[in-house]
């Protein structure tokens, strides 16, 4: 059945308020589209959990710092409805820009210390973007529950600490990262890989397992980042932003996993940005 396609904010409200009424909870999956089979884990984790699911479809200019990026990132809305069909949502909450961030929009949500590591430092006023139009979609769909990738996993605790820190009352559900048959995490990102860089592309998970057997046995990141540049390099990714083992609840950095930890990469294939990260089971 086709899933109905919501613009206005009036009829996204009308229609949760009678969800609300009838004491049905609401899940939403926040979405920029180029939906793959990650984010319909999402959605399937989504149709368990809530009685009402909402898919948002919304490509955020606020959290690109890069207007090409913005101007590249891949917009598939059709094929999008098309592959929500089979699961039953209930509604696509797609509004145009200027009803999102009408004319004189001035407000902005930005959430401290969590948010200065990783593509934070790299990536200026991204997270900012994000927790703004998360705020916005938290309070426009009336969602209970909100479902988000492991894959981002800095966002996953960003967008939970804002929930809490402003009492939004959404429970943020973290699902596991999604990855195609050779490691690579799924990503709407991977639509602009070339056919060479395809093939290149999973290396980066690779690198990451060969980091996590060296911690696994007992040796510690300085040792172990340096070869795995180098590997990176020889696969043509030619500038890493960063390869951190990082606290899973504080993203502090760490040497070795002794306390939950991941393993977080971000670097650059083909001129493709591609992040990643793994759990890092804790050792001593
Ligand atoms: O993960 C994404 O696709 C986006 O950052 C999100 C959460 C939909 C906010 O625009």
């Amino acid at each position: 059945m086709s899933v109905p396609i919501i613009r206005e904010p009036a009829a996204l409200r009308a229609m949760t308020a009678g969800w609300r009424r009838a004491g049905e909870a609401i899940g939403v999956v926040p979405t920029m589209g180029a939906l793959h089979d990650g984010h319909l884990s999402l959605v399937a984790a989504a149709k368990q959990r809530a009685d009402r699911v909402i898919v948002t479809i919304f490509v955020n200019p606020k959290q690109f710092n890069n207007p090409d990026d913005l101007k590249n990132y891949p917009r598939t809305e059709e094929e999008d409805a098309r592959k929500l069909e089979r699961f039953g949502v209930d509604a696509i909450w797609a509004p145009e820009g200027d009803i999102m961030y009408p004319p004189g929009f001035s407000t902005n949500v930005s959430v401290a210390g969590l948010t200065d590591v990783l593509c934070g430092a790299y990536r200026p006023g991204h997270f900012d973007g994000v927790a703004t139009v998360v705020t916005k979609l938290f309070r426009q769909t009336a969602a209970d529950f909100a479902f988000f990738g492991e894959k981002d996993f800095q966002q996953l605790q960003v967008v939970r600490r804002l929930s809490r820190d402003l009492d939004l009352g959404v429970e943020v559900v973290g699902c596991p990262t999604i990855r195609e048959i050779d490691g690579l995490a799924m990503s709407s990102r991977n639509l602009l890989l070339s056919d060479r860089a395809r093939v290149k592309a999973p290396r980066l998970h690779e690198v990451m397992e060969e980091i996590a057997a060296g911690l696994a046995a007992g040796r510690p990141m300085p040792e172990l980042v340096p070869p795995a540049l180098l590997a990176l390099e020889k696969a043509d990714f030619l500038k890493v932003d960063y390869l951190e083992l990082r606290s899973c609840n504080t993203l502090a950095l760490l040497e070795s996993p002794r306390e939950p930890a991941r393993l977080f990469a971000a670097a650059y294939l083909a001129g493709v940005r591609l992040i990643d990260n793994i759990d890092i089971p804790v050792r001593g």
